[in-house]
């Protein structure tokens, strides 16, 4: 399945921020992910970026006179607010923002925001006095209340050298605010799934820990999979290097046992569970309170005990469950036994030492095994894609 983004008409309205030159940055994902972007400025954008730099990126005209006779607004005024499939106003200001809560249209962002049927999301962008003022916040109130999704400000320094709410949101956070608007209307709205993600920790001392090598992307390109196609997502992540995807539920946990915990908590009203994460099957059975020292006379032999195992434990009437089986032999054998032995619908088979394959890459060569016997080989594929064909088969169980 392609990205939401792929040959979609986006509006980016960019005013007159400093932040405009992430906007830049913003356009230039966009574009790189497949959406047709049309940039409309205000002439105070254009005193912090030149319609050039837009263009450059989007190879596409870009619209900041409305009366400019040579664009496409000057011809058709209200063309592009007719094809986009959704429109951003990042960065907005605190003047775009009262302008569009009163319906004012006296430049080309602000006409194009009032003629367009698209969902909208507002980036604001200013000093956090402007932010913080009841006109603003009122006015804020007023766009929430009309549909309009509000993403940000963060809270950080601001140009001004105020540190406070009122930072534009990074690129990929605005990125993923446009994936939850646009998965809305998907396949699995109103549907709940549960993904599990990375190598749980177990603790030998306050600063040692047995673990293992996976990074947790695979879980969290099904959970932005899942996110994308409208379901309500929550991850239980191990410890890891990624952010927490936008408009994902994230349960950060450390053990095998506290992933047991929030797996069994999140799970208990969902539709599925997909256990991504490479949990630990022992765990060392005396963990030290004090940091071992190499000096004192200490055992060398670390006594282990078995943790429990997790998906087998959860069983539901009409719960769908996955597994995965990271092999490095006899890679369908062992999984088809997994998949028996711990009641699953489908086990995703994963030869980790395979090229491309496994913990750490950002591509994945699985085989798709069911209960019924069905198997799938979809090819060394984007993590995100693999996700997106587990979800297919994982809609196809659902009740
Ligand atoms: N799993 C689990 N709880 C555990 C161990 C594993 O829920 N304590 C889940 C994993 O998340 C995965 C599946 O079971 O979805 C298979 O995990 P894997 O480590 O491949 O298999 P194990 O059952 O641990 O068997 P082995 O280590 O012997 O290969």
């Amino acid at each position: 399945m392609p990205s939401p983004l792929d040959g979609l008409p986006v509006a980016l309205g960019v005013s007159g921020s400093i932040a405009a030159y992430k906007a830049v940055d913003l356009a230039s994902k966009l574009t790189q992910a497949g959406a047709l972007v049309d940039v409309v400025m205000t002439s105070s954008a254009q005193k912090f970026v030149t319609p050039l730099s837009f263009q450059s990126i989007t190879h596409r005209p870009v619209t900041s006179d409305p009366f400019d006779p040579q664009t496409e607004m000057g011809i058709d005024h209200v063309a592009v607010a007719e094809r986009a499939g959704i429109v951003v106003v990042a960065p907005a200001t605190a003047n775009t923002i009262a302008k569009m809560a009163h319906g004012l249209a006296d430049d080309a962002l602000s006409v194009m925001l009032l003629a367009t049927a698209a969902p909208v999301i507002v980036c604001p962008a200013m000093d956090g006095n402007m932010y913080a003022n009841s006109a603003t916040q009122y006015n804020l109130g007023t766009l929430k209340d009309r549909g309009i999704t509000i993403a940000g400000p963060a809270v950080g320094r601001m140009a001004s050298g105020l540190v406070g709410a009122g930072r534009l949101i990074e690129v990929r956070e605005i990125i993923g605010h446009m994936s939850v608007v646009l998965g809305r209307s998907g396949d699995l709205a109103g549907r709940k799934i549960v993904v599990s993600a990375g190598g749980t920790q177990e603790p030998i001392d306050p600063v040692r820990f047995i673990s293992n090598r996976s990074s947790g992307k695979m879980g969290y390109a099904i959970a932005e999979a899942a996110r994308d196609r409208g379901a309500a997502v929550t991850i239980v992540a191990a410890p890891g290097a990624l952010a927490d995807p936008v408009g994902v539920q994230v349960v950060h946990v450390e053990t095998a046992m506290e992933m047991q915990n929030a797996v069994v908590a999140a799970s208990e009203d969902v539709d599925a569970l997909i256990m991504a994460a490479a949990v630990a099957d022992w765990r060392p059975r005396d963990s030290a309170d004090q940091k071992l020292k190499t000096g004192k006379a200490v055992s060398s032999e670390l006594q282990l005990e078995k943790t429990s195992d997790i998906v087998a434990g959860v069983s539901r009437e009409g719960l769908v469950k996955v597994g995965f089986a990271a092999e490095t032999e006899d890679l369908e054998s062992n999984a088809q036994g997994k998949l028996a032995k711990k009641g699953l619908d489908l086990i995703v088979a994963n030869d980790v030492s395979a090229e491309g394959s496994g913990f750490g890459s950002n591509t994945n060569e699985v085989v798709l095994i069911d209960a019924d016997g069905g198997r799938e080989t979809p090819g060394l594929l984007p993590k995100y894609e693999v996700g997106h064909r587990i979800l297919d088969k994982v809609r196809g169980y659902l009740k």
